[in-house]
């Protein structure tokens, strides 16, 4: 009732354009923290069932199908990548994206040349969306003007702004709608793509122009390219109609006891369902955690049906398990922001599945040491896409391990794409280990000169 009153207090400040644009953000905002009151914090895990047969699908399971319609498959297909995060855990000021991975070229740059590449390679034209927050927007709006004259079609949109709230009060932090204070705002989770995406006005967009499904994945993981088995599998019924056609697929990985933290699929309440380590009662989270009885977990690759997210949105049908990330603000206040995660919304969708992709499809960035991996020589580079070199003797990464040192890269001015001397040593001697097949494990503690 009070957030209420203040939310209707904060639209008073705002014009009538303002008012219809608010109104639609809030009343996202208004479910969003509905649902985190409403939550059981837990699931009831007794009733986790197994996964039916076929819930996840095997990769060599897939063909690329007839090789005359991949070009029609692909002219149905939007790229879009999630580029809402800033790189602040390896200390960087700016959107994670704009990081220099390779001969000073970034995720970015590397994610267009995979389309450029794809776009070149069929003939075809498959767009690329970012959806961005407003911590990326401008600066990746700067980063974009180089590739004004770039043959791929690249549209953005600003993902939702939402206040930060005092973990005592349970009020907004913010004092205005135009709160210049960013500490006091976020960006709600990946999980708010489809609402951000239907409201952009880009998904009605594009199934006007007749494509039919997007594929969605995290920026920092170069790993999630076009996969065209995977495509044809979307969007091909070799059934004839027989077996109901998913209206979404997540790719999972085998779990190695490195990712034990990754969410993973259940069968709950009669439907594939993503579990996160946040919903686990602590009594299982051992057993959450076993590589044993929780096999795969959600790389962040999705593929959703661009008519059933229209239909789940306009439904109001999309319900995301809360997350709650609580934050220490420099001001001293201590706040929760409330947020939701992509993949939760496979439970929605009708005849969702997985997908056991190798290992190659999932080479996430959140370390300096992941980074060190894809800045060294152990991976070639074709096209934007990485593939491990086939000088390494052993198909498995060595484990890097860097000391606190090597936590950050430059952070001064990650746009002018520097690295420091340290990052710049630290480089050569993984560069001189990863290729020598004796070598399973790279240390790097401190360098000293
Ligand atoms: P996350 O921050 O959710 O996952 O970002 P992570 O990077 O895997 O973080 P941890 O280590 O699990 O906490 C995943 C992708 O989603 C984007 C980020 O830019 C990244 O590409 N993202 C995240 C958004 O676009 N918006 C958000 O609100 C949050």
């Amino acid at each position: 009732g009070s957030l209420e009153i203040e939310l209707q207090r904060l639209l008073k400040t705002a014009s009538p354009d303002e008012v219809k644009y608010w109104e639609r953000e809030f009343s996202g905002f208004r479910n969003l923290f509905s649902r985190y009151l409403r939550a059981k914090a837990a699931i009831d895990w007794p009733k986790i069932m197994p996964l039916p047969e076929n819930a996840i699908k095997s990769y060599d399971s897939l063909t690329e199908g007839d090789p005359l319609t991949i070009k029609d498959r692909l002219s149905k297909l939007v790229v879009i990548k999630l580029n809402g995060g800033l790189g602040t855990s390896m200390g960087c000021k700016g959107p994670k994206s704009v990081i220099p991975v390779r001969n000073d070229l970034t995720f970015l740059d590397l994610t267009l040349q995979q389309i450029q590449f794809l776009n070149w390679a069929y003939g075809v034209n498959v767009p690329l969306v970012l959806m961005n927050s407003f911590n990326t927007d401008d600066d990746t709006a700067k980063v974009l003007r180089k590739y004004a004259n770039v043959q791929v079609d690249v549209h953005t949109f600003c993902q939702s702004r939402y206040p930060r709230i005092d973990k005592e009060t349970l009020m907004p932090v913010v004092k205005d709608l135009k709160d210049p204070d960013l500490e006091n705002w976020n960006p709600p989770g990946h999980g708010n793509f489809y609402e951000s995406f239907y409201n952009s006005g880009l998904l009605d967009k594009f199934i006007n122009e007749g494509k039919e499904f997007c594929f969605l994945a995290n920026i920092d993981n170069l790993g999630a390219t076009v996969d065209l088995n995977i495509l044809n599998f979307v969007m091909t019924d070799e059934s004839g109609g027989k077996v109901e056609q998913p209206e979404f697929v997540m790719e999972v990985t085998d779990k190695t006891r490195a990712d034990v933290k990754g969410g993973t699929l259940i069968q709950y309440e009669d439907r594939l369902m993503l579990l996160e380590i946040a919903q686990v009662p602590k009594d299982f989270v051992d057993e959450f955690k076993s590589v044993s009885k929780f096999r795969i977990f959600n790389t962040n690759n999705l593929w959703a049906k661009l008519s059933a997210i229209k239909r789940l949105v306009e439904s109001n049908a999309i319900d995301l398990e809360v997350i709650v990330n609580p934050k220490h603000l420099a001001s001293g206040l201590n706040v929760i922001q409330l947020e939701t995660a992509a993949g939760a919304a496979i439970k929605n969708f009708k005849g969702a599945c997985g997908i056991n992709v190798p290992r190659s499809r999932f080479l996430p960035v959140k370390k300096t040491s992941d980074l060190l991996l894809l800045m060294s020589n152990l991976y070639d580079i074709d096209g934007g896409n990485l593939t491990l070199s086939a000088l390494r003797s052993f198909p498995t990464t060595p484990l890097v391990k860097l000391g606190s040192s090597f936590d950050k890269v430059r952070g001064d001015d990650v746009l002018s794409g520097g690295s420091d001397i340290r990052w710049m040593l630290c480089y050569l001697c993984a560069v001189s280990l990863i290729n020598n097949p004796h070598y399973s494990k790279v240390t790097v503690q401190s360098l000293y000169f």
